[in-house]
């Protein structure tokens, strides 16, 4: 009996492969994973353990529980100025499945989805298993921004919406004035939908801007979570707001594949505002200690201005330099293979104890320095 062709299509993501081959070797810094190292703040702790004392056991209304999502829109609505009721918010299993059921409601077979890259490694599967085609928008000339030229003529009449993801994993840049403008545009000539996935919104080196141009907004879906801002990736919570009408098709979706959401994580969620100021201040710190140093490198480097992710260029084919720094210095990273045809990028996960960060770049140093000197010869 044949199964799901499209699972021929899809492969297990490659970031995992290599952080496979990281963990043959014994005290590598990990520099690969974009999980923080910190635990989730105390008031969401605590919030889940009273849940549970409490005998908060039950299955719960599948769009989410009444005060999560008040707490949420509280919450966008003070930190990104998003203004969204309560019938515009659904509580998801991470902002994944705010990503997958958001697509399962718009797609149909044949449909295209524009993405630009480099990119995310969750999205472009998930347009598969839709039986729809991901379009790759390539980004690098225009320092990894949205550029109206470029991204016009990839839209078709098949053009269902375009995914993006800003501030970008694996770039660490955000949307400047002329993206976002360039954006409304093509939405508006096109009629397509905007998929913005905001998982990092909250660490932010400079301000972060979301799209809320009132003239596209019920073409907007936007997706976040707590995995990265609130150390909960195993907790498994996130959100998905857009217009009425969209959020009851998404919950189509949603009710049947995962009924709701782990009502536990749903209480610890009502503390998403407690500070994690500090913790935002050590990645951002992170993330421009490692920009400067690259730079002193004399690489070629777009300062990121969010995420905890820095893209670096490297005279060296990136696969090449992933085993190299494994074997010879310790240190693991990830090739910019894994986020499209990025041969000569590294991507490097700052998430992580400032010494650590520092090591590891003193040893990327070297062996840089090394490889330097035996071509010079
Ligand atoms: C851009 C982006 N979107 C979504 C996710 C998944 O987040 P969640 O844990 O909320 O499902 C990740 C995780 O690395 C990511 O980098």
């Amino acid at each position: 009996m044949k199964t799901n062709n499209n699972l021929t299509k899809i492969e297990f993501p490659m970031i995992r492969h290599f952080n496979m081959e990281a963990m043959k070797f014994d005290n590598i810094i990990k520099l690969t994973i974009g999980e923080p190292h910190f635990t989730p703040p105390t008031e969401v702790q605590n919030a889940a353990i009273k849940a549970i004392q409490n005998d908060e056991y039950r299955y719960v209304l599948s769009e989410g529980r009444d005060d999560t999502k008040k707490a949420i829109l509280a919450y966008v609505k003070k930190h990104f100025n998003q203004q969204y009721n309560e019938d515009e918010i659904m509580i998801t299993v991470g902002s994944t499945e705010a990503l997958s059921s958001t697509l399962t409601a718009l797609i149909n077979p044949g449909d295209e989805v524009i993405i630009p890259s480099p990119a995310y490694t969750g999205y472009a599967p998930l347009v598969t298993l839709n039986n729809a085609k991901t379009v790759f928008v390539d980004t690098i000339k225009d320092d990894f921004q949205i550029r109206y030229h470029t991204f016009n003529e990839s839209i078709t009449s098949k053009t269902k919406c375009i995914v993006l993801n800003y501030p970008n994993n694996p770039t660490g840049v955000s949307l400047d004035a002329k993206s976002i403008t360039d954006i409304i545009r093509i939405a508006k000539e096109h009629g397509i939908y905007i998929i913005l996935d905001e998982i990092y919104n909250r660490l932010m080196i400079d301000q972060f801007t979301s799209i809320t141009d009132t003239s596209v907004r019920d073409k907007i879906i936007i997706v976040n979570g707590l995995s990265k801002s609130h150390s909960l990736t195993g907790w498994r919570i996130g959100y998905v707001l857009a217009s009425k009408p969209l959020i009851k098709l998404i919950m189509k979706v949603h009710q049947y594949v995962v009924v709701g959401v782990n009502t536990i994580t749903q209480f610890a969620a009502t503390q998403i505002d407690c500070d994690i100021d500090e913790r935002i201040e050590y990645y951002k710190s992170n993330v421009l200690y490692a920009y400067e140093r690259l730079t002193n490198m004399g690489l070629n480097v777009v300062k990121p201005n969010g995420t905890y992710y820095i893209f670096p260029e490297v005279p060296y084919d990136s696969e090449k330099l992933f085993y190299d720094l494994l074997e010879k210095e310790k240190v693991a990273i990830i090739p910019g293979t894994c986020f499209g045809n990025y041969p000569k990028h590294i991507r490097i996960s700052c998430a992580c104890d400032f010494l650590d960060l520092k090591e590891a770049l003193n040893r990327i140093e070297r062996l840089l320095t090394d490889f330097s000197n035996l071509n010079s010869k």
